[in-house]
């Protein structure tokens, strides 16, 4: 019995004994691993930080910037080639006032979908009367292969909506139909409906189109469809913006794009051209179209990420401004972040996911949507990270680290893009001519801006930060849809039938 009791104890003991010493080792795992824990947590925020330092822009560097964009401006303006601003010509010399009557198309080209729509304008009166648009996505293929695909299938599209025109559209008696189009890449105009394409941004690379009257090769892309119809005016993007913006509000003397890509246009005094050799436009007055997004300054905040961005685009070295600031890149420097954070700080466990490794896995409005996620677990974020880069299970820490890496990409976009619009606004508030009191007014379109919240109030804030009191009042204004009615409208006051005087 005695032996029977011994042995049950030292059973029991010995039993005992290999529990307290596997506890003892998963106590000491759960130590060791909360240590690597930390050790890892403690990388992503070393990450973050050194993020937040080389992304900072403080005011001083913003008026830095503004300035710099002035010195830009003025250079760009002197000479052709004078800067890297081409700050080119539109040969729009008014801008549409309202009386513009009759019908009128745009095809608005600039981004992976293209519109076309049609617009019925009653004069001053009846203003807009009727408008129909579609918006086309472009096959991927089609943006890297040839100019005569592309236009071929734009002309196409045209052609099919052209056919469903309906009776509320009516074209004046034995008239051509006339079409705006806006094309928002870098085109050197030699006249209101001609001009050259000097390069591709935003993804397009058609080499054959580089160098080419992008009028003519869409007028041939209409004959061959048996379109008879006459482009009257070719524009960008940022140019249809402001006068979209000012058919309604004559105070619009800028306009600005923060979409996938970012640009702005605004009127100057033509006097104020030196690279202008023409007559001087009877209004005294040019549309300029900055092109700022090739914009290049030693005060950008370049970090590791955007290095890496840049060299592995399509144009390297190129639009340097736009690839900080527009919706093309954000999510993609976004994506470069989180990499490097899973890389060295385990962000999403053990295995970095390998879709964090696919360019552009990661769009602009994703993190938008994971920035603006307020519930209390970020439950968007979750549901994003699974979506987009196969994250099943992510901790709360995590998601957090994730909205911060959004909120700092996103607020220098906006700092930065208010830097370049206090820039313009320095520019013209220089300007003798311009009245003292007078309230300027900037148009701005693109998802950017319209769709996130957080980068709309940063820029607008930043603005007047940045502004203080040097320039006269202004004000942003959204410009819903200025390029697809602008088109419409430059192209009505640009009509071949003007000289007629019927309008
Ligand atoms: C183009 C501009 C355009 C802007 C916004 C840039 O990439 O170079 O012409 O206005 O995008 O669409």
């Amino acid at each position: 019995m005695e032996k029977t009791m011994m042995k049950t104890t030292i059973a029991v003991a010995a039993a005992t004994a290999v529990a307290v010493s596997v506890s003892g080792v998963i106590w000491y795992q759960k130590v060791n691993r909360k240590r690597e824990g930390n050790g890892k947590l403690a990388r992503a925020e070393e990450i973050l930080v050194e993020l937040q330092r080389t992304c900072a822009s403080p005011l001083e560097r913003l008026r830095q910037l503004a300035d710099a964009m002035v010195v830009e401006m003025h250079a760009g303006l002197a000479l052709e080639g004078g800067s890297r601003l081409k700050m080119l010509l539109s040969y729009v010399d008014s801008l549409p006032t309202g009386d513009e009557e009759g019908l009128f198309y745009g095809l608005d080209l600039g981004g992976t979908n293209f519109r076309v729509l049609r617009v019925q304008l009653g004069g001053k009166e009846k203003r807009i009367v009727d408008r129909e648009a579609k918006e086309i996505s472009i096959p991927p293929h089609i943006m890297v292969g040839s100019s005569g695909e592309l236009f071929g299938f734009i002309a196409s599209e045209l052609a099919k909506f052209v056919a469903t025109e309906g009776d509320k559209f009516q074209v004046f008696d034995g008239r051509q139909r006339e079409l705006g189009f806006t094309f928002s890449f870098p085109v050197r105009q030699s006249s209101i409906a001609s001009g050259t394409l000097i390069k591709w941004t935003k993804g397009f690379s058609i080499e054959d189109a580089v160098g080419a009257d992008v009028v003519a090769e869409l007028t041939a892309a209409m004959d061959k469809q048996g379109l008879d119809m006459r482009v009257a005016a070719l524009i960008n993007d940022t140019v249809g913006t402001l006068a979209g913006g000012r058919y309604y509000d004559e105070d619009v003397t800028v306009a600005v794009i923060l979409g996938t890509g970012t640009n702005a246009a605004y009127v100057e005094r033509a006097s104020n051209i030196p690279k202008w050799h023409g007559l001087l436009p009877k209004s005294g007055e040019m549309v300029i179209n900055m092109e700022w997004g090739n914009f290049k300054s030693s005060h950008l905040p370049i970090t590791e990420f955007d290095r890496a961005l840049d060299e592995d685009s399509l144009n390297p070295g190129e639009q340097i401004y736009e690839k900080l600031i527009s919706g093309m890149y954000l999510g993609d420097i976004v994506r470069r972040v989180l990499l490097k954070m899973a890389e060295e700080a385990e962000l999403f466990g053990d295995t970095v996911p390998s879709k964090l490794r696919a360019p552009f896995i990661l769009r602009s409005h994703d993190i938008s949507s994971m920035h603006h996620d307020i519930s209390p677990d970020l439950e968007v974020v979750a549901a994003k990270l699974k979506e987009n880069i196969g994250v099943i299970d992510s901790s709360f820490e995590t998601r957090k680290m994730v909205v911060q890496v959004c909120d700092i990409i996103t607020r220098r976009a906006a700092q930065l893009a208010a830097a370049g619009i206090a820039g313009v606004l320095k520019k013209l508030g220089k300007d003798p001519s311009s009245k003292s009191n007078h309230k300027r007014v900037v148009a701005i379109d693109g998802a950017l801006f319209e769709h996130n919240t957080v980068f709309r109030n940063c820029l607008e804030r930043s603005l007047t930060q940045v502004l203080g009191e040097e320039v006269c009042p202004f004000t942003l204004k959204r410009a819903n849809d200025g390029s697809g009615i602008g088109a419409a409208l430059i192209a009505a006051s640009h009509s071949q039938y003007n000289s007629l005087g019927e309008l």
